[in-house]
């Protein structure tokens, strides 16, 4: 079965050819980052604008690339949230258009299953049921993922998203936006032990996270410098900080997987990419003889291809739309 997905949710537009949710015939991803990039993060109506400037060629070129045409393509899945409310409704309203125009059914994918699909693109052994990270630029939850469409956060954020806490302490020291990932390249360069940062528990909730104290905590410490006059050792501070963030996800994530009696590990979304998460998961997996996926860093961050993975176990589970569907900004993963 071949898939045509499209991802609109944030600042990329995307679309893919995906078959059976596990080969991708073809992924194109149309950036806007540079132009977010001149006012240090997401601006919501140019996001949209963009997208709907950019939604026909791209998926245009995504059939193209995979050889096709809407004659061979079998169903249509969308990110219909969560996301920016404007930015979704430019892929649901093509999707929509898209399925009228073509007969196709119409398949509604949650953002977020899409980012842990992205490993059923990298790993084609891996089938639920698994422990499962999600780390994006919005959210920050720990999953136990039963099947392809039955999961439950078992832990999330108190108050901001691990790639949000990396993106606003990037930031304060003038780095460009999206901060995590340069942050994480200046961060290899560091001593993670120059710098003590608080590592925030949750009373009473376990696997829940909290990275504002330890936010608020970095910006202080740079704002003090900079009353000082002193220089800014960025490298110690970017690894310092990476370290403090990535031990608060990696401990809460092994607690869960340990108190499930879960032996599966997956990450995914944005964060993901960053290379100490991925150590720190490889070897501490390794020594607790757990067996641990990660995506390929090519499906880490928004792209269309992950749509089409989730939207295949999404059509396979009777998740069809009809034409009534619209876009949500906030729907848990856990909504059906
Ligand atoms: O999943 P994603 O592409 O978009 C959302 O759904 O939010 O995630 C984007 C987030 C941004 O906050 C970005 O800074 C972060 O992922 N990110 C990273 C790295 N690469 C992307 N954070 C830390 N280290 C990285 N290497
Ligand atoms: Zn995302």
């Amino acid at each position: 079965m071949k898939i045509l997905s499209i991802e609109t949710s944030c600042d990329e537009t995307a679309a893919a050819v995906v078959e059976d949710g596990r080969e991708v015939l073809s992924s194109v991803i149309a950036s806007q980052v540079e132009e977010h990039k001149l006012y240090g993060g997401v601006v919501p109506e140019i996001a949209s604008r963009r997208h709907a400037e950019a939604i026909v060629p791209v998926v245009s070129s995504a059939l193209s690339e995979a050889g096709v045409t809407m004659d061979d393509i079998d169903a249509i899945a969308v990110t219909h949230a969560p996301g920016l409310i404007g930015a979704l409704l430019v892929g649901v309203n093509f999707a929509k258009g898209l399925s009228l125009a073509t007969g196709k059914p119409l398949i509604p994918t949650h953002h977020l299953r899409s980012h842990i699909a992205s490993n059923y693109i990298s790993h084609k052994e891996l089938k639920p049921p698994f422990m499962c990270l999600v780390v994006s630029g919005g959210h920050s939850h720990i999953v136990k993922v039963d099947d392809y469409t039955k999961m439950q956060v078992i832990g999330r954020t108190r108050d901001d998203a691990a790639g949000e806490a990396f993106d606003k302490a990037a930031r304060t020291m003038g780095m460009p936006y999206p901060g995590g990932i340069e942050m994480d390249k200046v961060a290899e360069l560091g001593d993670s032990s120059a710098f003590k940062f608080p590592r925030p528990v949750v009373h009473d909730a376990p696997y829940d996270f909290s990275f504002s104290g330890l936010k608020t905590s970095v910006i202080n410490l740079i704002h003090n410098m900079e009353q000082r006059g002193e220089d800014i050792p960025k490298q110690d501070i970017c690894a310092s900080f990476r370290k403090a963030v990535v031990d608060l996800l990696v401990s809460n994530f092994l607690k869960a997987a340990e108190d499930y009696k879960i032996d599966k590990l997956v990450v995914a979304g944005g964060v993901s990419a960053n290379s100490l998460l991925r150590r720190t998961l490889d070897e501490e997996c390794s020594k607790r003889k757990l067996t641990f996926y990660k995506p390929d860093k090519s499906v880490c961050t928004d792209n269309a291809a992950m749509v089409g993975s989730q939207g295949y176990y999404e059509y396979l589970s009777g998740n069809i739309a009809d034409l009534s569907l619209n876009a949500i900004a906030t729907l848990p993963i856990d909504y059906r």
